[in-house]
């Protein structure tokens, strides 16, 4: 097969991953009563101008006790953002009032309950690393992983 035939295949190829499936754009994401996430990694695809992120609480345990919210920053902010997370309480969604380093973010969510956020592909295009993570106290040891624009 010579470059060009080859060259051909992955092209087509690639325009075919990228229109074969429309759910591509929504990711679901779950969470639950033993402080998990149910992925590591959260990939975003470029070709979806927005994504929508939606976080499903599998478990049982209220807000108060096991609550949980998807909080996507650059790595290099996510500790600061957790503490002032921390700091303001559940009545801010463990969020800080000043959100210019919060990329996205979902309100904290209990068992049986789901919530989403859109995201703008574009808006994520050349920052560094990104971390996606719950601020609920504690929860952020366990329930962190990296996301990926692709
Ligand atoms: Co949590």
């Amino acid at each position: 097969m010579n470059l060009s035939k080859k060259l051909l295949i992955i092209l087509a190829a690639s325009a075919f991953s990228s229109v074969a499936f429309a759910g591509d754009c929504d990711i679901t994401v779950g969470g639950n009563d033993a402080m998990q996430f149910d992925t590591k990694e959260i990939v975003l695809k470029k070709s979806c101008a927005e994504v929508t992120i939606t976080l499903k609480h599998t478990g049982k345990l209220p807000k108060s006790a096991m609550g949980h919210n998807i909080v996507i920053s650059e790595e290099a902010n996510m500790n600061a953002i957790v503490e002032a997370g921390i700091k303001a309480g559940l009545a801010k969604e463990y969020l800080p009032s000043d959100k210019s380093k919060v990329l996205a973010y979902t309100k904290i969510i209990g068992g049986g309950e789901s919530t989403s956020v859109k995201v703008k592909t574009a808006s994520l295009a050349g920052k560094k690393k990104l971390m996606f993570y719950c601020t609920f106290p504690g929860h952020f040891a366990l329930m962190k992983g990296t996301v990926v624009l692709k």
